[in-house]
């Protein structure tokens, strides 16, 4: 029950919001690696189906994963498609910029509905899948926000910190048949740079912004270990929480 996943070859990992930015870099790398990757989107589907045809025609998965009805057709849809379920990476996720005095109920809401709510509901039916075959190995994408706190983005740096309590709870729940880890990337631009990231680039000791491909190496890190290795949380941050 406790062998390590290190060869990915023929496991089956499930990427939610697996169609662009981080996302895309991790479906791309468990590919690479011989895994059998589900991608899951919400609004991409060109870029969804892109990824999935660079990842050896993965098959797509649609959902809102603010509906945990949703949540459940999906993994019911995907354990169907595969038969099994050895992995999740619990990657999609909002980011919004709000005063903390302005913030409404509706834009709270917002933030956490994907970004714990769903990451809760995510993992409860992998780990229904998981448990019922050979246990598995869930990742959870946190983020630097949920260590540092930045006063426009309370909400958001709650969220991920109640991602990165949610991942020592489950890892507690879960073992030993499931491990469950936890990465927080640092800056990892995709779009045109801004004051905020340049100012974080700049105090980053590693003087740069980080990749996705940094970020699914230490996803890669996780899915691969042994269940030995659980509650764990790996900043993948040019050094940046330590400061
Ligand atoms: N980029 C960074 O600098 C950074 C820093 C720290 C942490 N992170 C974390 O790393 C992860 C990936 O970040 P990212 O910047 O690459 O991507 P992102 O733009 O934050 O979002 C990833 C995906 O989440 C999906 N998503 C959003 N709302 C959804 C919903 N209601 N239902 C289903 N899917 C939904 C979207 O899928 P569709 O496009 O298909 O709609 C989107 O492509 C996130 O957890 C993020 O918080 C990123």
């Amino acid at each position: 029950m406790n062998l390590p996943m290190n060869q990915l070859q023929g496991k089956v990992v499930l990427v939610t919001g697996g169609a662009r930015r981080i996302g895309r870099s991790i479906s791309l790398a468990l590919a690479a690696e011989g895994a059998k990757v589900a991608i899951h989107y919400r609004g991409s589907e060109a870029a969804a189906r892109q990824t999935a045809e660079e990842c050896g025609d993965a098959p797509v998965f649609q959902a809102n994963l603010e509906s945990v009805a949703e949540i459940r057709t999906m993994f019911h849809q995907v354990a169907t498609h595969f038969g099994t379920l050895d992995g999740l990476v619990n990657n999609a996720a909002r980011f919004t910029n709000f005063d903390p005095l302005t913030i409404e109920e509706a834009d709270w809401d917002h933030i956490h509905s994907v970004n714990l709510k769903a990451t809760f509901f995510c993992s409860q039916a992998a780990a229904r899948i998981m448990l019922a075959g050979a246990g598995g190995h869930i990742v959870n994408i946190s983020s630097l926000g949920g260590l540092r706190p930045w006063a426009n983005h309370a909400h958001y740096c709650a969220s991920k910190a109640g991602v990165i309590m949610l991942t020592k709870a489950l890892a507690k729940a879960w073992a030993p048949h499931i491990s469950v880890n936890s990465v927080a990337p640092g800056v990892i631009p995709f779009d045109k740079s801004d004051a905020r990231i340049e100012r974080l680039i700049k105090a980053s000791p590693a003087r740069r912004a980080g990749t996705g491909e940094e970020i699914a190496e230490a996803v890669l890190f996780f899915l691969k270990a042994t269940r030995f290795t659980t509650g764990q949380l790996l900043a993948v941050d040019g050094g940046l929480s330590q400061l």
